[in-house]
C-alpha cells in the first residue's frame, strides 16, 4: 500500500510509525486509519522487528477523528468508523511485540483513545489528553471509554468523558495514564531508548507476557490467570527459556535467538 498519512520505516529491529498528515493535526481520517492498520500488520508480520514506536511527531499526536468526514456521517457510517478504529486498537493490544505510543502536544478524541490502546505512553510533560467527544454530541468510539477506566479509575474517566476536561502529559504519567513524562523534545529519544531496553528481553517471553496482561484486561481475571498459566507453560517450547535458565547458570549473558 502506498502511504500518504503515515511514514513508516523499520531500523534496527524498530518499527516507527509517524501519523503525517500536519494540515489537519493528524486527524485519523478513514485512509490514514487504513494505512495505520496496515503498516502495524506490516510490523506484526515483519520477524525482524521487536518493538513498534507510534507517534504524530514534535508537535502533535492526533487532534481525533476527521470530523469533517463524520459530521455527516449515517448511523451506520458512523459505526463503520468505529469499528476500524476498534480493530486498530485492538489489534495494538493483540501484536506479539511491544508497542510504544510517544506523544507530543495534542491527544485529543481518537488519537487520544489510540495512544491509550498502545502498551507504554512515553509523553512530554506539555503534551495534553482529552476526550472532547462529549461536546461534540458523540462519545469516545475506539475503546476509549474503557481503556481510561481501566487504565486510571472509573472516576477519571468520567471527569474526562463528561466534562471533557484535559489533562497534561505530567498528570497523566501521576494518574497511570501514561508510563512516564518527559521534558518536552525528549520524547522520541525517551522512547528509543525504552524500545532499547525491550529489545533485550527474549521476543517470545514478552510476546506471552503481554498476551496474558491484555487477556486479563479484555476477558477477566479469572480467564486471565487461566490464560497465563498455559501461555507460561509455552514459553517452555521456545529456545530462549532453555538459553536465558543456562546464562544465569553459567553466569553470562543470555544470547536469545529471539523467536516469536
Ligand atoms: C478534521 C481537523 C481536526 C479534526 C483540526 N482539523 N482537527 N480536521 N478533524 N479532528 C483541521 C481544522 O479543520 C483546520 O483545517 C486545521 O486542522 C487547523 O485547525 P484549527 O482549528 O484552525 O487550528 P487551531 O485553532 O490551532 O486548533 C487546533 C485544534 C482544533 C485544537 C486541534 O482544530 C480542534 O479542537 N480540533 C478538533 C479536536 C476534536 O474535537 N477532536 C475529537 C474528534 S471526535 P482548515 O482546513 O480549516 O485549515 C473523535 C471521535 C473518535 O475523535 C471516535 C472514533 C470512532
Amino acid at each position: 500500500m502506498n502511504y500518504e498519512n503515515i511514514l513508516f520505516q523499520v531500523t534496527d529491529g524498530v518499527a516507527v510509525i509517524t501519523l503525517n498528515r500536519p494540515k489537519a493535526w493528524n486527524a485519523l481520517c478513514t485512509r490514514l486509519n487504513t494505512e495505520l492498520e496496515d503498516a502495524l500488520l506490516a510490523a506484526e508480520q515483519d520477524p525482524e522487528v521487536r518493538v513498534v514506536i507510534l507517534t504524530g511527531g514534535d508537535k502533535v499526536f492526533a487532534a481525533g477523528a476527521d470530523l469533517k468526514e463524520m459530521a455527516q456521517a449515517t448511523p451506520m457510517e458512523a459505526a463503520r468508523t468505529s469499528a476500524l478504529a476498534q480493530r486498530i486498537n485492538n489489534f495494538l493490544e493483540q501484536m506479539s511485540v511491544p508497542v510504544i505510543a510517544a506523544v507530543s502536544g495534542l491527544a485529543l478524541g481518537g488519537g487520544c483513545e489510540l495512544a491509550l490502546a498502545c502498551d507504554f505512553r512515553v509523553v512530554a510533560e506539555d503534551a495534553q489528553f482529552g476526550l472532547p467527544e462529549v461536546g461534540l454530541g458523540i462519545l469516545p468510539g475506539a475503546g476509549g471509554t474503557q481503556r481510561l477506566a481501566a487504565l486510571a479509575g472509573a472516576a477519571r474517566a468520567f471527569e474526562m468523558v463528561l466534562l471533557g476536561r484535559r489533562i497534561s502529559g505530567a498528570a497523566a504519567a501521576q494518574a497511570g495514564l501514561a508510563t512516564c513524562a518527559v521534558e518536552p523534545g525528549q520524547v522520541m529519544a525517551a522512547a528509543l531508548e525504552m524500545a532499547a531496553a525491550l529489545k533485550k528481553n527474549p521476543a517470545y517471553s514478552m510476546a506471552l507476557a503481554k498476551r496474558a496482561i491484555v487477556s486479563g484486561q479484555t476477558l477477566g481475571a479469572g480467564a486471565g490467570k487461566l490464560m497465563e498459566r498455559e501461555l507460561f507453560a509455552l514459553t517452555f517450547a521456545n529456545p530462549d527459556q532453555a538459553e536465558g535458565m543456562r546464562a544465569f547458570a553459567e553466569k553470562r549473558r543470555p544470547s536469545f535467538q529471539n523467536l516469536r
